[in-house]
């Protein structure tokens, strides 16, 4: 019996050296130390074997039981370590590895370029005065020196609404009626942007939605000199130290005397090409001296007071900047176009 029960160890311990997973580890528990295993039946039988038998045969019978338990339990624990540095190393991760590249966002072309323009003019001094984008005819056109049936007011298709009063604003220029009824008496030197509409045939090279930059200054002694050094001082900045700019006359109901500025063409140097249309200038700005009748709209006495006023297309620079050829690339939100700024 003795023997017997070394041979259930021997076979026990050796079968427990082949279990290599917690599978078949547990099948070894069932199979050596479960009810049935050879060992249980020896301790249960042990009532049936003689007084004379029965102690060396159980102290023995015991000493199995604890041996298979014991190594039962260092295999479990060996097992249970193994797995875990399996697991560890299958999920490892490697920090050296460059990290994968985030989608990001980015500004939209139009809103770059206003911000170069905001820039520009923040240093000259000008604050940002932001007005509405809907708009009475008054603010639009009678207080700009455009009574009703005005024949200028034929450059400004109109989008009305329900009420015939109320308009969505052709230009920004009623902002600075709005400016000046705020500020006064106090000198202004504010920049206006924001988006305007008007009713016209969509092309390459005008839509019915369109950013303006307004700007105006008033106070004791604004000069031309000052409109024409501030005109070509932003000219500079923006387009190049060495670029040349021309005031040429022109006409606006709300300015007196009015010009166009133009600088010369970044891209061929004046010499002439396509995009200057053999020219060698492009047109940038409408601007002029603010006209008496505006400036006391706005609530200026006119012989005390004089100013002068700009108005630009931003969306238009950034095309000449940029050879973009079509303005309608602004808001068709094609990611090809948008993603190259
Ligand atoms: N409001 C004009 C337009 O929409 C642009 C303009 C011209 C604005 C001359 C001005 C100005 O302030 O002085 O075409």
């Amino acid at each position: 019996m003795l023997e017997k029960l070394d041979q259930i160890e021997r076979a026990a311990l050796t079968a427990l050296e082949a279990a290599s997973d917690t599978a078949a580890l547990e099948a070894w528990r069932v199979a050596h130390l479960g009810r049935s295993a050879p060992l249980m039946t020896v301790l249960g039988d042990l009532g049936r074997l003689s007084k004379e038998e029965r102690p060396a045969i159980g102290k023995r019978g015991n000493a199995v039981k604890r041996r298979l338990e014991e190594a039962y339990a260092a295999k479990a624990e060996r097992l249970r370590q193994a797995e875990l540095e399996r697991a560890m190393r299958a999920g490892a991760l490697d920090v050296t590895l460059p990290g994968r590249p985030v989608a990001r966002g980015r500004l939209h072309p139009a809103t770059l370029g206003l911000r170069d323009i905001y820039t520009i003019f923040a240093d000259m001094g000008f604050q940002i005065y932001r007005s509405r984008e809907v708009e009475t005819d008054a603010y639009n056109f009678e207080l700009l020196n455009m009574p009703p049936h005005h024949p200028a007011r034929d450059n400004w298709d109109t989008f009305y609404t329900t009420n015939p009063n109320v308009i969505l604003r052709t230009h920004t220029s009623p902002g600075q009626i709005h400016a000046m009824r705020q500020f006064c008496p106090e000198p202004i030197r504010v920049i206006l942007p924001g988006m305007c509409y008007r009713y016209e045939q969509i092309t390459a090279r005008a839509d019915i939605q369109f950013y303006q930059v307004e700007g105006l200054a008033v106070g004791h002694r604004v000069t031309f000199t000052d409109l024409k050094g501030t005109l070509s001082g932003f000219a500079r900045r923006l387009f190049g130290q060495q670029v040349r700019t021309r005031f040429r006359a022109d006409h606006f109901p709300f300015t007196e005397p009015s010009a166009e500025m133009d600088v010369e063409c970044f891209v061929c140097g004046g010499k002439g090409c396509p995009v200057c249309k053999q020219t060698g200038w492009l047109e940038i700005l409408g601007c002029g001296m603010v006209h008496p009748t505006v400036l006391r709209n706005g609530g200026y006495d006119p012989t005390v007071f004089s100013g002068f006023a700009f108005g630009m297309g931003p969306q238009r620079i950034t095309m000449l900047k940029h050879r973009i050829e079509d303005i309608r690339y602004f808001f068709q939100n094609d990611m090809r176009f948008l993603e190259q700024f």
